[in-house]
């Protein structure tokens, strides 16, 4: 059962990764965009997250306010990729201040995780 978990913080991380890594990939390179690959990130890391939330393979008691705050940040975050892509696509821009709060809250919710 441990194990298992283990397994499902792995993709938890890999989702992070992959989104928090798309989202500095364009930030570096100056593109203020939101691309696919932040979408996949967002949905595996939320996925695996909300199974993490489940009490299982773990002896401790999980921390549900915490838990709380990350899944309301994880809303938030899919609602700026969902608009803003959205906006993207029509307009052929996105403002700037979506795509800065999308590395932001991600980069909190990664401190929430490691801090709290
Ligand atoms: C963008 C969204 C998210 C990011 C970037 C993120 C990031 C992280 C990171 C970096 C860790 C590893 C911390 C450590 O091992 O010390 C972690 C652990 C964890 N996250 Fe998230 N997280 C997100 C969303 C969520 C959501 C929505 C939930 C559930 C409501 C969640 C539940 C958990 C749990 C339970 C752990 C602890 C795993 C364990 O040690 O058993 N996360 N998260």
């Amino acid at each position: 059962m441990e194990i298992l978990r283990s397994v499902v913080v792995l993709l938890h991380l890999v989702g992070f990764a992959v989104l928090f890594g798309a989202w500095v990939a364009e930030a570096v390179s100056r593109r203020i965009r939101f691309t696919r690959v932040m979408d996949w990130g967002l949905a595996l890391a939320g996925v695996a997250g909300l199974i993490l939330a489940a009490p299982w393979g773990i002896d401790y008691e999980l921390n549900y306010v915490k838990l709380g705050v990350k899944f309301a940040i994880l809303v938030v975050i899919g609602a700026l990729l969902g608009i803003g892509s959205a906006r993207q696509r029509r307009t052929g821009s996105l403002p700037p201040a979506m795509f800065w709060l999308v590395g932001i809250l991600t980069l909190a919710n990664a401190a929430i995780a490691v801090l709290w």
